[in-house]
């Protein structure tokens, strides 16, 4: 064997098992209690054996509403690596953000592949975004051409001003992916709403962070989420709400869920544990994400959501623009959205869910790697520890405990929005097809290493999503 990882506990959707993992060409090729010979024997000393992240949900080195982030794509997938991802799921969209230059989305796909290509220390595929209606025929050809290609995925945004789509093209969208097989996902907010809102609060003078949550309260996302579930249930498609916030979103999803409908729905980090108040302190700018941070029994109704299999997927919707961007705008509708968190994935899940008894270590599996695999066309390479599936595997110190220090991350920004969390649960070794990427704590992994992953989405295998 190339490598066999011994004295581990592995952690399978069916369960926990004390198991030694071998690999062979970048592939896993046997679990056993088997002593077995290897070129390399990694000693797990009883920490648990987790299969690599996907991040569903990730926007590295991405410029976004005019500021421009310092990441690259070796710096982003080194964070993300320490997070514990091995997949990163990033997009790819009509226009370059820089030079407006349009590209199509198969012209970006190309563009990114080559730069993730050189740079990236981990593997990557894309999910699609139209933004640019003006030619409804082109957007659902080039659908067709980017599936068949080996990305079977798009997101596109209910909100934003110049990006948002209308219903009947998103309606358009969901029959031509039910056709060829594609998952589309929704940024699930009424723009109009918002729009309105945004309007009097600024006529007011009420410019503060504080007023971005109030702009877009929980029923601007769950119009729009109810909106999208019927729309997808109308064209008989699936859909699944990307980075969904509140409790009313988890309700509508159970509904649909419950009626039969294949809705699934993508929770992040943030929404699991980041509350609104957050937009009264001094540095309230650098939480200016969409959707907004919620309350707590936000959190919690997506915690259980979470465990009962009504949001099956957890991205990071990491976006790694610089604090100086983002503080620096007059009014919180003229900051940039998003902040960065790729790299403490793994932590947050592993010590406020599996720690805090919120969710199971099976079900950690599921949300935040084999759902994903299943449901973007990963399977069956990604998301699993078993035989034939690539060797994409994390280590995670379940003892660990850790305070998050900006200093002591990798994150190529001057701010964590967890700063001060006490975290237990560091992943202390990565490995993505057999290769070493984090050992001991320490990056080894090389930029170039990373490869795109293509492949086609299956419909027996997406009923089994939970
Ligand atoms: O605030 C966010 N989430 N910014 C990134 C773009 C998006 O909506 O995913
Ligand atoms: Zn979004």
């Amino acid at each position: 064997m190339e490598l066999v990882i011994k004295n581990g506990k592995v952690v399978m959707p069916g369960g926990v098992f004390e198991a030694n993992v071998a690999v062979m060409n970048g592939k896993i090729v046997s679990l056993g209690k088997t002593e077995l010979k290897a070129d390399k024997i990694v000693d797990a000393g009883g920490k648990l054996v987790l299969p690599g992240l996907i991040d569903s949900h990730s926007h590295i080195a991405q410029p976004f509403q005019g500021a421009l982030p310092k990441e690259t794509w070796e710096t982003g997938s080194v964070s993300a690596a320490f997070g514990g991802i091995t997949t990163v799921i990033d997009f790819a969209a009509q226009f370059d953000p820089i030079t407006y230059e349009k590209l199509g989305v198969m012209g970006d796909i190309k563009r990114k592949e080559e730069i993730a290509g050189k740079q990236s220390v981990i593997d990557f595929a894309f999910h699609g975004i139209f933004v640019d209606f003006s030619d409804m025929n082109a957007v659902l050809r080039e659908m067709e051409e980017v599936v068949k290609y080996g990305y079977p995925s798009f997101k596109e945004f209910m909100t934003y001003l110049l990006l948002a789509i209308s219903d009947w093209n998103l309606y358009l969208m969901l029959n031509k992916s039910r056709e060829v097989g594609a998952t589309v996902g929704v940024h699930a907010e009424n723009y109009s709403l918002e729009e309105g809102m945004v309007k009097k609060f600024v006529e007011e003078g009420k410019k503060e962070p504080k007023y971005h949550p109030l702009s877009k309260p929980n029923l601007v996302e769950a119009e729009a989420i109810q909106r999208a579930i019927i729309l997808a249930e109308w064209a008989k498609s699936r859909i699944y709400i990307a980075h969904m916030s509140t409790k009313e979103g988890v309700e509508l999803v159970r509904n649909a869920r419950m009626r039969g409908a294949a809705i699934y729905a993508e929770t992040c980090p943030q929404y699991l544990t980041l509350t609104d108040d957050l937009y009264e302190r001094p540095d309230g700018a650098n939480f200016i994400i969409s959707p907004p941070l919620r309350k707590k029994e936000d959190n919690e109704a997506l915690w259980r959501a979470l465990a009962e299999g009504y949001v099956a997927l957890y991205g990071s919707d990491h976006v790694p623009l610089p604090s100086e961007a983002k503080m620096a705008a007059k009014s919180f509708n003229e900051t940039p959205n998003g902040a960065p968190g790729n790299e403490l994935m793994l932590p947050i899940l592993y010590s406020e869910g599996v720690n805090k008894g919120r969710i199971t270590l099976p079900r950690l599996v599921e949300v935040s790697s084999l759902n994903a695999s299943k449901l973007f066309g990963l399977y069956p390479k990604k998301g699993l520890i078993a035989p034939g599936f690539d060797a994409d595997i994390v280590i995670l110190d379940h003892k660990l405990k850790r305070k998050v220090r900006l200093e002591d991350l990798h994150m190529d920004i001057d701010y964590v929005n967890w700063e001060g969390w006490e975290l237990t649960g560091w992943p202390t070794m990565v490995i993505s097809r057999g290769t070493l990427v984090i050992e001991e704590g320490q990056l080894v992994g090389k930029p170039g290493h990373g490869k795109p992953v293509r492949g086609k989405t299956d419909e027996e295998i997406i009923k089994t999503v939970r």
